[in-house]
C-alpha cells in the first residue's frame, strides 16, 4: 500500500518518527513536508495530502498537526477525501470499516508516539467492509458532494 504523509510545524517531530516507523513495516511512504519546525499553515500541507490521494499517488494518507482537527477539517473540504481525527484503536479502525475513511489525522499535542504509532497501523490494515447498510450511508456522502462541492 502507497502512503502519503504531511504535518505542520506542530506535527513535525511526530511525523519525522512516524514516518520512519511505518517504511520499516514495508508500506511505500511519500513525506509531503513539513521539512522544518518553522512555524507554517496547516492547510497547505493538508491540500497536499489530500490532491496526493485524488491523484492516486497513495491509498490513504496521514496528516498530523497539533490537535489532528485543524488538517482534518482542511482535508475534508476535497471531493473524495474522508479524513477523521482517530485518537484511540477502536475509531482508527471502524472508520476504515464503516466510512472509508482514507486521511487519518493525529494530534501530536494530544497522544503519545507509541499510540500514535498502533492507531497507524490499525488504520493502515483495516479495510472498508462493503456491508450494505455502510456502502448506503456512503453513498449518501457522495451525493451531498456531488449536491453542495462545485
Ligand atoms: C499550530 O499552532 C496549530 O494551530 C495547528 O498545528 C493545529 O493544531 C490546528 O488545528
Amino acid at each position: 500500500m502507497k502512503v502519503v504523509i504531511a504535518s505542520d510545524h506542530g506535527g513535525f517531530q511526530y511525523k519525522n518518527t512516524l514516518l520512519d516507523i511505518i517504511r520499516e513495516q514495508d508500506y511505500e511512504v511519500s513525506d509531503l513536508g513539513t521539512f522544518s519546525e518553522e512555524p507554517d499553515d496547516y492547510p497547505d500541507h493538508a491540500e497536499a495530502v489530500a490532491k496526493a490521494i485524488l491523484m492516486k499517488a497513495g491509498e490513504r494518507g496521514i496528516l498530523i498537526c497539533g490537535s489532528g482537527v485543524g488538517v482534518c477539517v482542511a482535508a475534508n473540504k476535497f471531493r473524495g477525501i474522508r479524513a477523521g481525527v482517530c485518537h484511540d484503536n477502536y475509531s482508527a479502525h471502524q472508520c476504515v470499516e464503516h466510512d472509508d475513511v482514507n486521511v487519518l489525522c493525529l494530534g501530536q499535542r494530544v497522544i503519545g508516539i507509541e499510540l500514535a504509532r498502533e492507531i497507524i497501523f490499525t488504520f493502515l490494515e483495516a479495510r472498508f467492509s462493503h456491508v450494505s447498510r455502510h456502502q448506503k450511508r456512503l453513498d449518501k456522502i457522495k451525493a451531498i458532494e456531488t449536491r453542495n462541492m462545485k
